[in-house]
């Protein structure tokens, strides 16, 4: 079998090891990839920007299943397109992609379904916005409602701040037209869980859960970030909280998707704010999470090739997932600079003198240990995606 995965981070290089273990597989070509995924055997990065080529590509090779790593394809309907075309890809299509890349669309949505959700208000209008924000609490968090690599969020303390921030999305179009629309949402306090899921066109099966730190500084200091490093599972998350969130997310999102959209095989990427009054959800990712995919994997005993091909027919529910009973824990090297100005492609060195890509910690706090000593061990490093 042969296996095309899109993307280029550390998440497409787990996406590959994972996959790799299964003995049905004999080549993954991962487009445009990186370094680290070629020390896997069967892997080969290929040079494919656009969604012709790698259509073509696809043809060409007879690829057996493309699947998606990162949104922008799955946004500009890479999965439309593949199917018209008689190709099995494994992500959503155009129209739930946009749960992702239309945070409007998103809460519009989550809102019908009474998915627990920050309140909010959509301007499309800079003076309405301001009105708004003058009118109202804070802190307020000022959102881009397009696609913007994590940094379209701004938590404004201030109106001054707010006023800033709506300036510069939807005047000055920092983030390009993603800062046509903006959501305007109330401050949620408390601590932050991810929730990846696998979605089949009748059941949403959730995976182990995961802590992402998005703070680029120690001690989570400094500018948010697409994600600094990860724990999983989420101490946060305990069973109380798990119930809520199957209750009040998973769900009503699973009756949403069923009534708006034509079925499809990926991932739901649940991004979520646990306090004193509950879960709430504050985005849905359309795709596995960067870097939490690459502890979540690490920690998934069942087989991932199986899990996929069980969801494309609509019958994921009946793998029986098997999470080892581990903790797992991912850093990420950054080039220096990051999230501001920074050298992309620069070589990370001493990969191949790393003996155990994986090391298993038995508690979360050895697994912090590990991690900061983490060049010892070879973690997975991220490439230069954002
Ligand atoms: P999002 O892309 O919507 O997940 O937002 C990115 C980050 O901004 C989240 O991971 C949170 O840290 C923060 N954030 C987003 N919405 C809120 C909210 N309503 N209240 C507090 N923090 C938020
Ligand atoms: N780590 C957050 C994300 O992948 O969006």
């Amino acid at each position: 079998m042969k296996i095309l995965i899109t993307g280029a981070g550390g998440r497409e290089h787990s996406i590959a090891w994972k996959l790799a273990q299964n003995k049905k597989v004999e080549k993954i070509f991962v487009c445009p990839g990186n370094a680290g995924i070629e020390t896997i055997d069967i892997a080969q990065n290929v040079n494919l920007k656009t969604i012709e080529e790698i259509l073509s590509f696809a043809k060409e090779n007879k690829i057996d299943l493309t699947f998606l790593g990162s949104e922008e394809l799955a946004v500009e309907g890479i999965v439309d397109l593949f199917e018209a075309e008689g190709l099995k890809v494994f992500g959503p299509h155009k129209a739930p992609a946009m749960l992702e890349g239309s945070k409007a669309i998103a809460k519009e949505f989550m809102k019908k379904y009474n998915v627990k959700t920050a309140a909010y208000e959509t301007f499309s209008n800079y003076e309405y916005a301001k009105k708004y924000v003058e009118s109202g609490a804070f802190p307020v968090v000022i959102k881009a409602s397009g696609l913007a690599a994590g940094k379209g969020v701004i938590i404004a303390q201030t109106l001054e701040e707010a006023v800033i921030a709506l300036k510069e999305i939807m005047l000055d179009k920092v983030f390009g037209d993603s800062g046509n629309e903006v959501v305007i949402e109330e401050f949620l306090e408390g601590v932050e869980a991810s929730i990846l899921s696998i979605y089949d066109g009748n059941s949403i099966v959730p995976f182990v859960s995961a802590k992402d730190h998005k703070k680029i500084g120690e001690k989570e200091t400094g500018l948010n970030t697409g994600g600094m490093g990860v724990i999983a599972p989420n101490p946060y998350v305990t069973e109380n909280v798990n119930e809520a969130f199957i209750k009040d997310i998973l769900n009503p999102t699973l009756e949403g998707l069923k009534k708006e959209y034509k079925a499809f095989a990926g991932i739901i990427f649940f991004g979520l704010m646990i306090n004193s009054r509950g879960v709430y959800l504050l985005e849905y990712n359309m795709r596995l999470g960067d870097p939490e995919t690459q502890v979540v994997l690490s920690l998934m005993e069942s087989d991932l090739l199986e899990l996929v091909e069980k969801s494309m027919i609509g019958r994921a529910s009946e793998v029986d997932l098997k999470w080892a009973n581990k903790h797992a824990c991912c850093v990420v090297l950054s080039a220096g600079g990051y999230p501001v100005s920074y050298n992309k492609g620069d070589l990370i060195i001493g990969l191949d003198k790393v003996e155990n890509k994986f090391v298993y910690a038995e508690s979360i706090s050895q697994a912090v240990t590990y991690a900061t000593t983490a060049a010892d061990f070879g973690f997975i490093a991220k490439s230069s995606m954002y």
